[in-house]
């Protein structure tokens, strides 16, 4: 399924006055609901943090029609990601705690359709990421 371009960006012109609000329900839910992945961002600056993730938003919701500008970024991304302890089987953890942030603070005009082009959206980030994670392994191991 493609993502409805217009919709998700509409969805996040909306709450971009808000970003912090996302970040802090972002941040609050995955420490609630997964600590064993809160606990990678241990001694990281957080406002820092709030902020970068934002950037990464604002980039991936511009590049949405060309998605495939942006994976390159994104699998850079990724290949850090290593050195901050991300596993793959974490990623889900972020998307489901940023959908929940994301509806909360839309509000009332969040709706089925924006939950699954969000998830269509984060999976297409999360694939990058962890595909630049896997080739900077594998480009390692034959090294
Ligand atoms: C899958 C689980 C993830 C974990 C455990 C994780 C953890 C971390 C940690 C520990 C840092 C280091 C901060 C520092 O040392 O100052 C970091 C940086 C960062 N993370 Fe994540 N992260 C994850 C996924 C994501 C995702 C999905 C995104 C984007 C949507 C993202 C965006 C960023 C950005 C932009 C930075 C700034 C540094 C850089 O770009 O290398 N992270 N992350």
């Amino acid at each position: 399924m493609a993502v409805d371009v217009e919709l998700v960006r509409k969805n996040f012109h909306a709450i971009s006055p808000k970003v912090d609000e996302v970040m802090e329900t972002f941040f609050a839910t995955l420490f609630l609901r997964y600590p064993d992945v809160a606990l990678l961002f241990d001694g990281v600056n957080m406002q820092q943090q709030h902020r970068m993730l934002a950037n990464v938003l604002v980039f991936v919701v511009e590049n949405l029609d060309a998605m495939e500008i942006a994976s390159g970024t994104l699998e850079e991304m990724g290949r850090r990601h290593i050195n901050y302890g991300a596993e793959p089987e974490h990623y889900p953890a972020m998307g489901e705690c940023l959908l929940h942030a994301l509806a909360t603070v839309t509000g009332e005009d969040w709706n089925d359709e924006l939950e699954s082009q969000w998830a269509e959206v984060y999976a297409a980030i999360s694939a990058s990421m962890i595909r630049g994670a896997e080739k900077a392994t594998e480009t390692s191991a034959t090294s």
